[in-house]
């Protein structure tokens, strides 16, 4: 079958399963062989030191701040000499950014899209420039997977179910309606849009769990809040809230707290990520449940940098190993959380 007669979605998610299949194995010889050792070319510095062009995406949740942080500390671990751009959730400024990378002729470019669509002029100019582009955190949308060497995240679509799985769980044997309000990451976003599909994937064997309403909260704290107090004044009944992250949870939690309920007892509240904001709120009672999401992908990126610019193999696919956290595991594990 051809890719290309597939709904964009299901075509992304069905090359990014091909190739994930294909490399799996060499996956994790990739993720722990320490192979930052690997010499580099050297591009625009003229020495022997790889430069690299990071796009981020902004600084707009706790995830963000811990991402930006790993790349930076893992950068200068590994003797890269990084340049940093913050688009601050534009798309537009990150292309910009890509096109000033390609200008200063660095080793390599890597980003983190903010939107699915709308890369492949961009990431061809890259690739006619010799400029090696990879992919972090999140996916783009696009048949022609040449445009990048490697994508190195996590499986949305697996944290999406998770939540609605556990959600199955909570509910199992009860047949009154459960009204769940979501609030979906930033439009577009592969996070927003894979989230949701699993979610909704998960929970379709219980007809009784409805999604009442959903809406875009940014994955910011203030957006979360916002749609909250929108959803509790429209809203007859809420009995849960899915957030697409943790730093919309714990705006939703704002509004829920000011409107006279308890988050996590008359509202349960579900989320991804599980950053110490997050954690600390779940290990109080006040979220009921976290899929985590990894946002620690420095060191594993300053490595696949090296090994693509020294023109050694590297998987298409590298995926981050996550887990979810209940009430009890947060308290245990919030001593030694990292971010
Ligand atoms: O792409 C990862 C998502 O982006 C995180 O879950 C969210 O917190 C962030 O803004």
């Amino acid at each position: 079958m051809s890719t290309t007669t597939l709904p964009s979605s299901t075509r992304r998610r069905f090359l990014a399963r091909a190739a994930t299949a294909a490399v799996l194995a060499t996956a994790l010889a990739a993720c722990g062989s320490g192979g930052g050792s690997a010499p580099a070319a050297g591009g625009s510095g003229g020495g022997d030191k790889l430069t690299m062009g990071f796009a981020q995406v902004g600084a707009e949740s706790g995830w963000r701040t811990a991402n930006t942080k790993s790349i930076q500390e893992s950068a200068a671990k590994a003797g890269v000499d990084l340049k940093f751009s913050d688009a601050q959730q534009k798309q537009e400024n990150q292309i910009k950014a890509i096109r000033s990378y390609i200008q200063q002729k660095v080793d390599i470019i890597a980003f983190s899209p903010v939107v699915e669509t709308g890369w492949d002029a961009v990431l061809l100019e890259a690739k006619r420039a010799n400029i090696p582009v990879i992919l972090t955190d999140r996916a783009i949308d696009s048949p022609d997977t040449s445009l990048y060497k490697t994508f190195l995240g996590s499986d949305f679509t697996v944290e999406g179910k998770k939540a609605g799985e556990w959600l199955v769980q909570k509910y199992q044997g009860k047949t009154d309606p459960v009204a769940i309000v979501e609030l979906q990451g930033t439009t577009g976003a592969a996070p927003a849009i894979d989230r949701k599909e699993g979610f909704a994937e998960a929970t379709k064997v219980a007809p009784n769990l409805k999604v009442v309403a959903s809406q875009t909260g940014d994955f910011t704290r203030s957006g979360g809040k916002q749609v909250m107090e929108a959803f509790l004044k429209s809203q007859p009944k809420i009995d849960v809230v899915y957030a697409h992250n943790d730093d919309m949870a714990l705006g939703a939690i704002e509004a829920i707290e000011a409107a006279g309920k308890v988050p996590g007892k008359d509202i349960t509240i579900i989320s991804v990520d599980a950053v110490k904001d997050g954690m600390t709120a779940l290990a109080a009672g006040k979220i009921n449940y976290i899929v985590e999401c990894n946002p620690l992908l420095g060191p594993q990126l300053m490595d696949l940098a090296k090994k693509v610019k020294a023109g050694q193999e590297v998987p298409k696919r590298v995926l981050t190993e996550e887990t979810t956290f209940d009430q009890a595991k947060a308290a245990e594990a919030l001593p030694s959380r990292q971010y």
